[in-house]
């Protein structure tokens, strides 16, 4: 089983549990030895029933956290993984890990920074998404599925907590701790506590269906788990409160690279020149004249732009 033949991702979580005054970050951490349970049942729902798409395949792992299921993308036989996190201690975790099983590093590349950032500044040419305990870390699943859609793998695997809602919902809930290694990263638009919206399973299809994305199946965590006693932090997929979906892409697959560095239409746009998140981003097209480079930077740090004025006097 996966978290049994590769500790050595739950060992390293254990032990930066611990703050450098020796405080506990996670007062609820879960110990190494149901980490490695979690693992071994999740390695089932989400790599092992999906064999047939990771053979090869160029992956992306959205919030790869300590890179775990980056890792178990290339032992279920994809070729290269992309993972990206916010948290620069949990991307040391995941070198370090890599490193420890002898995992070749041109198999892998870690990209430390905010997702949504990641995603409007590269471009990517991914077979599968992963995107793992994130989708009710967010309130920005349109800007998210905005740019998955422009990504345009061949599948996408989404894992999330879901409400037992049966409209098409999304509610909004503050995030508990962001100290929490597994909580939201502190968020540009966020004033002290960050809130994010926990979609219902018809919302989830809903907003996978309104980006191109068709759910191919919906892993049958009940059966799985049916009869046997609870699992640390997977009664939840016992009872429906989190699901784990395999999705594939009907839009259009482009091998020249879609759009997606360039944002939305800068009329409808988030406010993105004048946000924090924005303020690293490089200019989203490469310029002609001067004219062009200067509306360019005049564009993405003031949302104003030079125009020719022709008067008659
Ligand atoms: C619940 S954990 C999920 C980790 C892993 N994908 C899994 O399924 O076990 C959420 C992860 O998302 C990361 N994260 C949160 N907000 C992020 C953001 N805006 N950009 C990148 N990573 C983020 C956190 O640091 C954390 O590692």
């Amino acid at each position: 089983m996966f978290g049994d033949d590769y500790p050595r991702f739950a060992e390293l979580s254990a032990l930066s549990e611990f703050t450098q005054d020796g405080s506990n970050r996670r007062p609820d951490r879960r110990s190494e030895l149901e980490q490695r349970n979690r693992m071994n049942e999740r390695y089932e729902a989400l790599f092992a029933s999906n064999r047939d798409i990771f053979d090869g395949a160029r992956v992306l792992d959205l919030a790869s956290h300590d890179g775990r299921y980056s890792f178990a993308a290339l032992k279920t036989g994809a070729a290269h993984v992309t993972g990206v996190e916010a948290r620069k201690s949990l991307i040391d975790n995941a070198q370090e890990a890599f490193a420890f099983y002898g995992q070749p590093p041109e198999t892998y590349r870690f990209v430390c920074g905010d997702l949504f950032e990641v995603l409007a500044r590269e471009k990517f040419d991914v077979d599968v998404v992963l995107c793992l305990g994130f989708l009710y870390h967010t309130y920005r699943h349109t800007e998210l599925m905005y740019r998955l859609h422009h990504v345009a793998p061949r599948h996408l695997i989404v894992d999330t907590m879901v409400t037992h809602q049966t409209q098409p919902t999304l509610k909004l809930i503050r995030e508990k701790n962001v100290e929490d290694l597994r909580s939201a990263a502190a968020d540009p638009y966020s004033v002290g506590r960050v809130l994010v919206l926990r979609p219902s399973l018809p919302s989830l299809e809903l907003l996978l269906q309104s980006y191109g994305f068709d759910v191919e199946s919906n892993y049958d965590w009940q059966g799985r788990l049916a009869g046997r006693p609870p699992l640390p932090g997977l009664a939840i997929y016992a009872h429906g409160g989190r699901v784990s979906v395999r999705c594939r892409f009907q839009g259009q697959r482009t091998t020249t690279g879609p759009p997606a560095q360039t944002g939305p239409p800068a009329q409808t746009g988030p406010p993105a020149q004048k946000g924090p998140a924005a303020q690293t981003a490089p200019p989203s097209r490469p310029a002609r004249g001067w004219r062009e480079r200067l509306n360019s930077v005049l564009a993405s740090t003031t949302g104003y732009q030079l125009r020719r004025v022709h008067s008659r006097r």
